[in-house]
């Protein structure tokens, strides 16, 4: 090589090379500079934890990002006594005594007029399966079309003041309108609660609402979405105040609701005393039976316990079934020895009834409640307990007991994903 074109060739990567060290150092300053910005923003970013998401805000405008909003919809008559409904988000419980409700419309709806001269509404709370009517009746105005014809929901007289109730909604709340504000945009009504009715069927043994039941709609980003899992009463979560910096998880954005389910399924062995009903252990039942078995045996018999002295009695000598004296339930799933027939030996009926026992934690889970496999079946001293206690004859052989009742929120999912238990071929 050329001594010339040697030292062209070096000058050249010196160059190069100051160029490089020199971007670097221009970066560098300038991620200093965003990081002491970001640090005067999150001034009040806890301090002693390096690793926690930085609660970043940015002004998004003023929006009406208040989350979660109601849907319902406002029962109304017009001058000629025709009832209308409209859907209304901008709705929310005002005053206790007296019990009162604000609900704001603007006065291009039909239902603003109506209430106007009326002095009177009915709020009518939807379920999920009504979702549909409610998008309707939100978007079609009782100027143009009668709602009721249409959507064949049928309106009755309310029975203490003078606007309609809809039949088929599970809830409904009579209102007289006591004030009247003007906002701007809308007008807002207050309404003094005169009457709240409620379908027989959402309601528990003590007369309450069962929220789940009622599966009300959540309004959020113009979109309906149900009700979600159970978490810890805001009693029971207080004594998780610890003082400690909170850290925010957004990563856990399952694809669909089954998915959430699955992963959030957890032994639970910490129970409230709030009761479990009848009907909620038939839905878990419901669900066990869905399970699939070898040649359709349905290999089983599921035992429901609920007598305190037998849970209290199973929980006194089952070493790892000690949480059965807080639980409300448990399901105790057995294999039928004469269901399963000729496959009885061939252990199928086990793989079955552990399908069943899969399918009842995950509908536990997805009705909010919590529950645990505790094994009884191959150990013959704990087969035996559940044997006596139950008094189970001979073809019947209890694979587990699961405890059931509402959690205390302490138990949590255990992440138990591992790439290396997979073997691609
Ligand atoms: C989810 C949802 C929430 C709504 N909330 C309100 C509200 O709070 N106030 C209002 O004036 N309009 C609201 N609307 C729009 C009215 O329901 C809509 O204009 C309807 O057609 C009016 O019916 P009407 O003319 O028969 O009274 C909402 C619509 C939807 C879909």
């Amino acid at each position: 090589m050329q001594k010339s074109k040697f030292l062209n060739i070096v000058l050249a990567s010196a160059v190069l090379v100051l160029a490089i060290l020199l971007t670097i150092k221009e970066n560098d300053s300038g991620k200093s500079a965003n990081r002491v910005a970001v640090a005067s923003e999150n001034s009040t970013m806890a301090a002693s934890d390096s690793s926690a998401i930085p609660f970043n805000k940015k002004s998004v405008g003023i929006k009406s990002y208040l989350y979660p909003q109601p849907a319902m919809v406002i029962g109304s008559y017009d001058k000629e006594g025709k009832p209308n409904m409209m859907t209304a988000a901008w709705i929310g419980i005002c005053n206790s005594d007296p019990l009162s409700i604000a609900v704001s419309m603007r006065p291009a709806t039909y239902s603003y007029g109506n209430v106007t001269d009326t002095k009177a509404f009915t709020v009518n709370i939807p379920s999920s399966q009504l979702a549909k009517y409610v998008g309707y009746a939100g978007t079609f105005s009782g100027r143009d079309v009668d709602k009721f014809k249409e959507t064949g929901l049928t309106a009755v007289k309310a029975e203490f003041v003078n606007a309609p109730y809809i039949k088929e909604f599970p809830i409904v709340i009579e209102c007289e309108v006591t004030a009247i504000h003007e906002l701007g945009s809308h007008r807002q009504f207050i309404g003094k609660v005169i009457d709240v009715k409620a379908d027989i069927a959402i309601l528990d043994a003590k007369g309450n609402v069962d929220v789940n039941l009622l599966n009300p709609i959540i309004y959020a980003g113009g979109n309906f979405y149900e009700t979600g899992r159970l978490i810890p009463k805001a009693d029971r979560s207080m004594e998780k105040i610890d003082g400690k910096p909170f850290v925010a998880d957004y990563s856990k954005r399952h694809e669909n609701q089954t998915l959430e389910v699955i992963h959030n399924r957890k032994s639970v062995r910490n129970f409230t005393d709030q009761p479990v009903s009848k009907q909620q252990i038939e839905t878990l039942l419901r669900a066990g039976m869905a399970a699939p078995t070898a040649v359709n045996r349905q290999p089983w018999v599921f035992y429901v316990v609920t007598l305190r002295k037998t849970l209290d009695a199973l929980s006194e000598q089952l070493p790892y079934a000690k949480m059965l004296t807080q639980a409300q339930a448990a399901i105790v799933v057995c294999g039928d020895m004469e269901k399963a027939g000729n496959l009885k030996d061939e252990g199928y009926w086990v793989q079955d009834c552990a399908a069943a026992t899969e399918n009842i934690l995950l509908a536990a889970e997805s009705m909010g409640l919590g529950a645990v496999w505790t094994a009884s079946y191959p150990y013959d001293d704990r087969t035996k307990v559940v044997i006596k206690e139950l008094n189970l004859p001979e073809n019947h052989i209890p694979l587990n007991v699961i405890p059931i009742g509402y959690p205390t929120g302490e138990d949590v999912p255990k992440n138990k994903w591992n790439a290396e238990n997979i073997i691609w071929r």
